[in-house]
């Protein structure tokens, strides 16, 4: 009876990097229970994994927690090949290796965070973003396609040297705050670069992101894109038609130019613009006296612009300029979760909820068949 519960308690531990409960990944080995203590075996996909500490002091807790119990043994095996090939199948579910799984017909939205110019804040709010939806319960993606300005493993946090953990062909993102994440500056070794990197091997980054990385099933994958529309843009639009695209920009007129000429670009591949996110925006001082650095007018005259007679791109958000913001980049502590409280952090959350109360809408996107 003990032995039954320890191991449904053990069996409900989740693996961190899988997201899924243990026993459904066939981790669980014997259980038995002798007096007050228990004897728990489990295997892991990988020698070294590294979860392994935590789902080993998660399975003690959880073993701890059955009345009766006092004192756990865990025992951690790795699993066979073969084993592990069962699981990277049972992770795929069906789905054959190498097949891009954000396909048109999948069901997680891919959102493009793109910007005319550079430095508008594209990557701080795609990483906060992708974190206010996480907070709100949501299985969320991020792919950094800035492979030359790769930016995103640092505000989120990602300690330098962090790895994708390998189960043979699967590459498991690493998660920061609940988002599964991914970029080139994991792979890249001391004084590597990627300066030199032209079209092809851009392209074929950005497709081994999308292919090769077990994100499992995501209610939403975010995408930070380079500035501007370069290579790799156009390897986006052609490996993501169907994406939802907003377009970041400042209040400031000069910047609405590239940002409506980047929606256009998006819109002729055939992806829908969703909206514009304002950023750098005015903010007040406490004494209430209005900053406006940069402006304003910038974001709604871009989402005029963009707007389509049956199409309307709205502004979705305007984001004050705000030191926790910036600041919280810099330690990879995202303000939405460090300090809700701020102006900016509020603007961002009041987004993740616009975006996901908006959900995927099929108008202004093209059909998957041609008329005869
Ligand atoms: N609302 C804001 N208030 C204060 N600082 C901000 C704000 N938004 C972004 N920043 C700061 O502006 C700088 C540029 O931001 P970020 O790197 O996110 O821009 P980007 O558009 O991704 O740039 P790139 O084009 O280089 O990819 C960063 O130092 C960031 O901390
Ligand atoms: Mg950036």
């Amino acid at each position: 009876m003990t032995a039954e519960q320890v191991r449904r308690a053990v069996e409900a531990v989740s693996d961190p990097e899988l997201r899924r409960p243990i026993g459904e990944l066939d981790m669980v080995r014997d259980v038995s229970v002798e007096g007050e203590v228990a004897r728990v075996a489990i295997v892991l996909t990988i020698v070294g994994c590294p979860a392994a500490n935590r789902i080993e002091s998660d399975v003690r807790q959880a073993a701890s927690s059955v009345p009766g119990i006092e004192d756990v043994d865990v025992t951690v095996g790795v699993m066979t090949p073969d084993e592990r090939k069962a699981l990277t199948e049972k992770l795929r579910a069906g789905r054959p290796a190498r097949q891009m799984p954000f396909g048109p017909d999948s069901l997680t939205r891919v959102i493009l965070v793109s910007s005319g110019k550079g430095g508008v804040g594209k990557s701080t709010v795609t990483a906060n973003l992708a974190v206010a939806l996480a907070e709100r319960g949501l299985a969320v993606g991020l792919v950094d396609a800035d492979v030359h300005g790769f930016s995103i493993p640092g505000l989120l946090g990602i300690p330098p040297g962090t790895q994708p953990t390998r189960i043979d062909d699967l590459m498991l993102p690493p998660v920061a705050h609940g988002v599964k994440t991914i970029s080139i500056g994991m792979f890249l070794r001391d004084g590597e670069s990627v300066v030199a990197w032209r079209g092809p091997m851009l392209h074929r980054t950005v497709q081994q992101f999308l292919t090769d990385v077990f994100f499992g099933d995501l209610d939403v994958l975010l995408i930070d894109m380079p500035p501007g529309t370069g290579d790799i843009a156009i390897s986006i639009g052609q490996l993501l038609p169907h994406a939802e695209v907003l377009v970041v920009t400042t209040p400031q007129s000069a910047a609405s130019d590239v940002a409506i000429r980047s929606g256009l670009v998006a819109r002729q591949t055939g992806q829908r613009v969703i909206g514009v996110v304002e950023n750098m925006a005015a903010f007040a001082l406490p004494d209430g006296t209005v900053i406006d650095l940069f402006g304003s007018g910038g974001g709604a005259e871009v989402a005029d612009a963009l707007s389509a007679p049956t199409d309307r791109v709205e502004l979705l958000a305007s984001i004050p300029l705000s030191s926790a913001l910036r600041a919280g980049g810099d330690a990879g502590t995202p303000v939405v979760l460090d300090d809700p409280s701020d102006a900016a952090a509020s603007a961002i959350d009041a987004l993740a909820q616009r975006i996901v109360t908006k959900g995927r809408g099929l108008a202004g996107r093209s059909l998957p068949f041609s008329p005869a």
